[in-house]
């Protein structure tokens, strides 16, 4: 079984991108052959940036490498090593309805918001049928906000094989649903553009204020709380704390008699203890660059060669060989 993910190197890593993808890609490493990615061309739709790119394309294959990504286990490399994703987006391009892509939630906020869109951001979903497709990907780790993005990329391949006849595997997304939208310091879903992130890694005095500054609500300690299991501090809890110690918190804030600040204060802890053994790991390949780098090319060695076997596969059904 082939499995399949990426993620954009577009800033520092946060805990929605750590629940919601990574953590759920590094344990399937274990149970099929994965293939995992930065996608530094989906980053240019919206970074504009080349030593930005540059940067964050190495911090997020530092943070990936010290969750545990074991390079041993998965094939780990730079989206752009493998170029043959660009043809295989034109080739998918052309059987792709406008109407499918006019669809998507990720390009449609963007207009909504009144951002300027380029033909990229557009295309976005095409690019990201190619990732998928070129690999022969059975399974898509991804948060919820991608599944729409797999959808497109079956239909884009139930298309071209009913076009040209069977090519692509047809692929599936993998959402774990109790992580499926880790909520931010402000209660919305947690993401880069909102602002509302708690990194993975980082300065500690900065990840302290933080959490210290989850919203709450204005009600006191000692009154009871029966919404407990919706107060984002609980919801944080329960991803970082072991099952009963997060229980405990959830009941005692339900009883009453435990502060917002107490509470919070503990939800740090729990967080920086459970980044212990990441951080160290983290420090240690940091300062070793040329295994990072040499990682990263292996991997994109090995997935260039499954994507040019795929990309000859697609050539040839539509009359280009
Ligand atoms: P951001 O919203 O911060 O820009 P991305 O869109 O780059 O994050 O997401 C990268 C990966 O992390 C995707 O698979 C996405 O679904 C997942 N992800 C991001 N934020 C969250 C979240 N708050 N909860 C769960 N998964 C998330
Ligand atoms: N679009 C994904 C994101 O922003 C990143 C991505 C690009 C991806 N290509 C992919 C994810 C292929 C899964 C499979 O998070």
């Amino acid at each position: 079984m082939r499995i399949l993910s990426g993620i954009q190197p577009s800033g520092a890593l946060h805990l929605g991108n750590y629940f919601g993808m990574m953590k759920p890609a590094i344990e399937l490493q274990d149970r099929g052959e994965a293939f995992y990615f930065i996608a530094d061309y989906h980053s240019m739709t919206s970074l504009f940036d080349a030593e930005a790119r540059r940067r964050n394309t190495l911090e997020v294959a530092l943070d990936f490498l010290a969750c545990g990504l074991d390079p041993n286990k998965a094939v780990f490399f730079r989206q752009s090593d493998v170029p043959e994703v660009c043809e295989l987006t034109w080739l998918l391009g052309t059987v792709t309805p406008m109407g499918l892509l006019e669809r998507c939630h990720s390009y449609k906020d963007k207009v909504a918001k009144g951002l300027p869109v380029n033909l990229g951001l557009f295309a976005y979903p095409v690019l990201m049928a190619a990732d998928i497709l070129i690999y022969d990907s059975n399974l898509v780790p991804v948060g919820q906000d991608q599944k729409q993005h797999v959808e497109v990329t079956r239909d884009i391949a139930i298309k071209f094989n009913q076009q040209y006849g069977q090519t692509f595997v047809i692929p599936e997304a993998e959402i774990r649903e109790n992580v499926a939208k880790v909520p931010g310091t402000d209660g919305e879903k947690m993401s880069k553009s909102y602002g509302n992130t708690i990194e993975i890694f980082g300065d500690e005095k900065v990840l302290r204020k933080k959490v210290m500054s989850i919203k709450m609500d204005s009600r006191t300690p000692e009154e009871p709380k029966p919404d407990a299991d919706r107060n984002l501090a609980i919801q944080l809890m329960k991803l970082v704390a072991p099952p009963d110690v997060a229980r405990e918190y959830e009941e005692r804030l339900r009883a009453g008699g435990l502060g917002y600040g107490d509470l919070k204060k503990a939800l740090f802890e729990h967080y920086w203890n459970y980044f212990a053994e990441a951080r160290r790991r983290r420090a240690e390949l940091a300062a070793n660059l040329d295994f990072v780098e040499s990682v990263l090319r292996q991997g994109a060695a090995k997935a260039r060669a499954k994507a040019r076997e795929v990309l000859q596969r697609a050539r040839r059904a539509c009359g280009l060989d």
